[in-house]
């Protein structure tokens, strides 16, 4: 593993693989909109699905995945792709909240996509949002045997949080770490707020899949938009491999794609003018 992102090459084109430099190492996308960016991974879904039916897709939350999220319901609705056979599990789930509370990450993939996109509830599946301290180990384990009984991930969407974290991989998390609950970064506590009306309501745990749930996953697909992740891309990219941040973690991974749009990447001084 490499200090810097040497194996990677940034293209302008959002949908034409660009070149790796050497085996392995991530390959970079700076679109010129987030939008190029939502459709190139929308369309890699949705040919993904049409090859297999029941694929399973590794979703995530956040605002950053919602556009392609909306692009596959545009596809669903136009009769060109059916997602009524894929699994689905997401990466995370906020701890305290009861099972049908609007602001869990299920209530809202249901809003975002599986409603819209006629996933049947059957085949979704995230760690459960209300469970006694007691059960959190129970949960985990389930979920890890859930994902391994489904034949593992075929392609996983993720974002990436201010601090680096993948999932609820706050800063420190293990390359080895599986599904368990965590406590949330402040951070990320922060970051929350406005969602919960105050920081004061904001979850304090979480259960979230692991780094090395993450990278068992055939392919990974890592999305960044906006000047608010620039300092963050670049530390993902061209910082070290490391812990403290997680996202650089997904550097190893044999099949790793990140896109990003112009503002995302303007901290980055390798790629700067690929855009
Ligand atoms: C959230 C989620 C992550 C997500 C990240 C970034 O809290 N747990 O899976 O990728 O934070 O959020 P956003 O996409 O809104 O910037």
């Amino acid at each position: 593993m490499t200090a810097a992102p040497d194996a990677g090459k940034a293209a302008s084109d959002a949908g034409r693989p660009s070149p790796r430099t050497d085996a392995g190492g991530p390959r970079i996308f700076v679109a010129p909109e987030r939008g190029a960016a939502e459709r190139a991974v929308a369309r890699e879904i949705a040919d993904l699905v049409r090859a297999r039916p029941d694929a399973v897709l590794g979703l995530a939350t956040g605002s950053t995945p919602a556009g392609v999220y909306a692009e596959l319901v545009r596809l669903v609705r136009a009769g060109e792709l059916d997602l009524a056979r894929v699994r689905t599990f997401n990466l995370d789930e906020y701890l305290g909240l009861a099972q049908d509370d609007p602001r869990t990450f299920r209530a809202q993939m249901r809003r975002a996509l599986f409603e819209p996109a006629g996933i049947p509830p059957a085949r979704t599946d995230l760690p459960r949002s209300s469970l006694a301290r007691a059960d959190e180990e129970r949960e985990c384990a389930r979920y890890e045997r859930a994902i391994e009984a489904a034949g593992g991930i075929d392609l996983q969407l993720l974002g990436v949080g201010r601090n680096g974290h993948v999932g609820f991989n706050e800063p420190g998390s293990a390359a080895t770490s599986r599904t368990r609950g965590v406590a949330l970064d402040p951070a990320t506590r922060a970051d929350a707020a406005a969602a919960f009306d105050g920081l004061d309501r904001v979850p304090r745990r979480a259960i979230t899949v692991g780094i090395a749930t993450i990278l068992a996953a055939r392919r990974l697909r890592v999305l960044a938009f906006g000047r608010h992740k620039a300092a963050i891309v670049r530390a993902v990219l061209e910082g070290p491999v490391d812990p403290a941040v997680p996202a650089s973690l997904l550097r190893a991974h044999p099949d790793v794609e990140f896109r990003v749009d112009r503002e995302a990447a303007s901290g980055l001084t390798r790629f700067q003018g690929e855009g």
